[in-house]
């Protein structure tokens, strides 16, 4: 049998980090309300030359460089985005036109913030039927761009960025434990109006704008999201004090500690990187990870839970042996 193992990572973010305080500026909030009740202190928010497919190439690369590997050893590439360039072509054949990779498949999966979750399950059963050998799995976002400027409730939780990982096929006994060992994903379109964009070509014609009931999103995630930790933790056997990290998706830090609680997972295995990052939704994820990783946290063997929930709602959790 076959495991998809991480075997690297790589992330960009756009050039301009913008403060809580600079928001100030353009529209009627705080730093204190937005670190009180989000924990973010800052965003990067991307120019005009700073596209969604510009991140995910220059994320690609380093995960690249990072695995040590070229565009000839890569044969799927999966973009999670809901902030594509292009309605179409995706941005996933985009980042594989400009990395140079010239055989497999690349395409899109829009699952809004659980989008890098459902990616990387999605990559898993590529690799585990021998569907392909090594992907290039990337969240990329910019969310700036469909956020409502005049919108306070919103516009501040959100920032860019870009976020990869490479998953190669290793036969089980190679592998010696690692891989992306269970996952569980879930989805539930009852839940549209609380989090959705009122655009599109079929609707308005236009890109639109996010749309959020904050509060409703916020009991959601709180309370049901657990369900598909729990569910990967029970497919591989394992229990949450068997983690060595949690990665969450990183909406909102008192929605990351009170899950973490809820679980029964200790407030230090939390990778935290909302406060700098804000909510770069598909982005969130493999950022968080690169950065656990080149600092020195997530290392070789580590057991690594991820987990999202986006619009929809559709959310997700994955179990990966580092
Ligand atoms: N600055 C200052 N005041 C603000 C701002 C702002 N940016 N935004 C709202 N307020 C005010 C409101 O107008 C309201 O004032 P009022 O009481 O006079 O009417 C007050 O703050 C409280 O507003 P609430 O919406 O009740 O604030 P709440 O404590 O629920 O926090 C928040 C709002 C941060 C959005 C929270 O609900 C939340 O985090 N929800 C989760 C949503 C989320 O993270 N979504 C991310 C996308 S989905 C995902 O990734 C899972």
């Amino acid at each position: 049998s076959l495991r998809s193992v991480v075997v690297g990572t790589g992330s960009s973010l756009p050039a301009r980090a913008v403060t809580n305080a600079e928001l100030t500026e353009r529209v009627d909030t705080s730093d204190e309300w937005i670190v009180q009740r989000t924990g973010i202190r800052q965003r990067y928010l991307a120019g005009p030359e700073e596209t969604t497919s510009v991140l995910g190439t220059r994320a690609g690369l380093a995960a690249l460089d990072d695995a040590g590997l070229g565009p000839d050893d890569i044969d799927l590439v999966i973009c999670a985005t809901s902030t594509p360039d292009h309605t179409f072509p995706s941005t996933a054949t985009q980042i594989q036109a400009a990395l140079g990779i010239r055989q497999g498949a690349a395409f899109d999966l829009q699952a809004v913030c659980a989008g890098f979750v459902f990616a990387v399950t999605t990559a898993d059963k590529f690799l585990a039927t021998g569907g392909a050998r090594r992907a290039l799995v990337i969240g990329a976002e910019t969310f700036s761009r469909i956020v409502d400027w005049e919108d306070r409730t919103t516009c501040v939780l959100f920032g860019d960025g870009a976020g990869a990982v490479v998953l190669e096929a290793r036969d089980a006994e190679t592998a010696q434990g690692r891989g992306v060992l269970s996952a569980s994903l879930r989805s539930d379109g009852r839940h549209r109006e609380k989090l959705y964009v009122d655009g599109g070509p079929g609707s308005t014609g236009t890109t639109g704008h996010l749309r959020m009931e904050g509060r409703e999103v916020f009991r959601f995630a709180v309370g049901s999201v657990t369900d598909v930790i729990v569910e990967a933790l029970e497919r591989a056997g394992a229990s949450a004090s068997d983690l060595d990290w949690f990665v969450p998706h990183q909406a909102n830090r008192r929605i990351i500690e009170a899950s973490a609680d809820k679980i029964g997972i200790a407030r230090e295995k939390i990778v935290l990187t909302v406060d700098r990052h804000g909510n770069t939704s598909a982005a969130s994820i493999p950022l968080a990870l690169d950065v656990a990783r080149r600092d020195g946290r997530i290392r070789e063997g580590d057991l690594v839970m991820i987990e999202a929930i986006g619009g929809g709602f559709s959310w997700g959790a994955a179990l990966i042996r580092w």
